[in-house]
């Protein structure tokens, strides 16, 4: 582990790309990639839809702030966050004690054309889900807001353009 070096944490609405301008902007900085969705699932042995329908909500989101504390200590990555994880304090202290908090900032609609159709998110099984990714973004916009040190908007471009975006906000931050 290379100490020293803050982590890149990823926040953002479901479908703004965390994951993969995530693993783009570790592979540029020869940083490591971690997916806080992921270890939950490694860790639990199940998808996070499975620990919605069987658990709930608030179980997720205390297994979310136990990760957070777990990966505080580490150096050199960038993590990439569920979308939900601003709604806890304790999980946004933890991920802030060695990182720098980058918002990556979306509209509605292109949410929408992301992930409109993804069956794996839990809080989007309705029927209307325009109508809840506004309620839900009305909610967390200025969530993440208050917590992002670096705002990157991810309208137009390729993920590569994107992720020059992402390196050139962070230029002098590292
Ligand atoms: C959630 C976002 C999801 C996942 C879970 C809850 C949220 O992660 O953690 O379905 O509350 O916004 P992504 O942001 O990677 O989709």
């Amino acid at each position: 582990m290379e100490k020293g070096k803050k982590n890149i944490v990823l926040i953002g609405f479901m479908g703004c790309g965390k994951t993969t301008l995530g693993k783009k902007t570790a592979s540029r900085l020869g940083y490591h990639f971690i997916d806080t969705d992921r270890i939950i699932e490694q860790e639990q042995g199940c998808s996070v839809s499975h620990l919605f329908q069987t658990k709930g909500e608030p179980y997720f989101r205390q297994l979310e702030q136990n990760t957070a504390r777990k990966i505080s200590s580490l150096s050199g990555q960038v993590i990439a966050t569920g979308g939900g994880m601003i709604k806890s304090k304790a999980t946004m202290d933890f991920l802030s004690q060695n990182g720098i908090i980058v918002y990556l900032k979306a509209t509605p609609e292109h949410i929408y054309r992301n992930i409109g159709e993804d069956k794996s998110r839990p809080l989007l099984q309705v029927d209307d889900k325009m109508k809840k990714i506004r309620i839900l973004m009305a909610e967390r916009i200025p969530v993440y807001e208050q917590y992002a040190q670096v705002t990157v908007n991810i309208a137009g471009g390729t993920v590569n353009q994107i992720t020059d975006r992402i390196l050139d906000a962070l230029e002098g931050k590292l």
